[in-house]
């Protein structure tokens, strides 16, 4: 299951837990609610057998996919990307990711526009929905390796916050507002 919380406001190294003190942690069921991203739990094996995994991709017409490897080896422009990635953004359509392999966190905004840490590891798939403003960033670990789903071909291009005009922020906005389903 992931483990999110409340951010602190200190500007020290992104890639650390940024823990309140106390920590003020958010459960799965907060956390959907108040930003609509949704979180699973799959068991990894070679060739992604979960039948839960097939059923996901199967009624949500998860039809293209890819893996993608952040870590200073494998990805092409590395320093480059981890810094767009920590840029606060949102996108068009869905956001889907499958941890195979390591661990980073993905920073969401809440209703009050507060930033909620979402630490996702090994067998976790998070789904952010269109029009939420994100970022993304590896841990201390400074490894994940992840499956990326999406509903036909991918668009992967980020709107730099602010982007509160783009129709996919308002019906994002509008969907908040009726309620993401439970
Ligand atoms: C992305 C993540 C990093 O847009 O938010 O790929
Ligand atoms: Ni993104």
């Amino acid at each position: 299951m992931v483990q999110a919380w409340f951010m602190d406001t200190s500007d020290a190294d992104q890639r650390k837990l940024h823990q309140t003190d106390p920590p003020q942690f958010v459960s799965p069921k907060e956390l959907l609610s108040s930003t609509g991203v949704e979180s699973f739990e799959i068991t990894i094996d070679d060739n992604l057998t979960d039948p839960f995994l097939s059923k996901i991709r199967e009624e949500r017409k998860y039809s293209y996919e890819d893996e993608i490897t952040c870590c200073p080896e494998e990805l092409p422009n590395y320093e480059q990307k981890i810094k767009s990635f920590y840029e606060e953004h949102l996108h068009t359509d869905e956001e889907i990711r499958l941890v195979l392999e390591g661990s980073g966190y993905f920073d969401v905004r809440d209703q009050q526009d507060r930033w909620i840490r979402v630490a996702v590891g090994k067998g976790d798939l998070l789904v952010l929905p269109a029009g939420i403003y994100h970022r993304f960033t590896l841990d201390e670990k400074n490894f994940i390796k992840a499956k990326r789903y999406f509903v036909g071909e991918p668009v992967w291009t980020p709107i730099n916050r602010p982007a509160d005009s783009e129709p996919s922020r308002k019906s994002y906005l509008q969907k908040l507002e009726t309620g993401f389903k439970a």
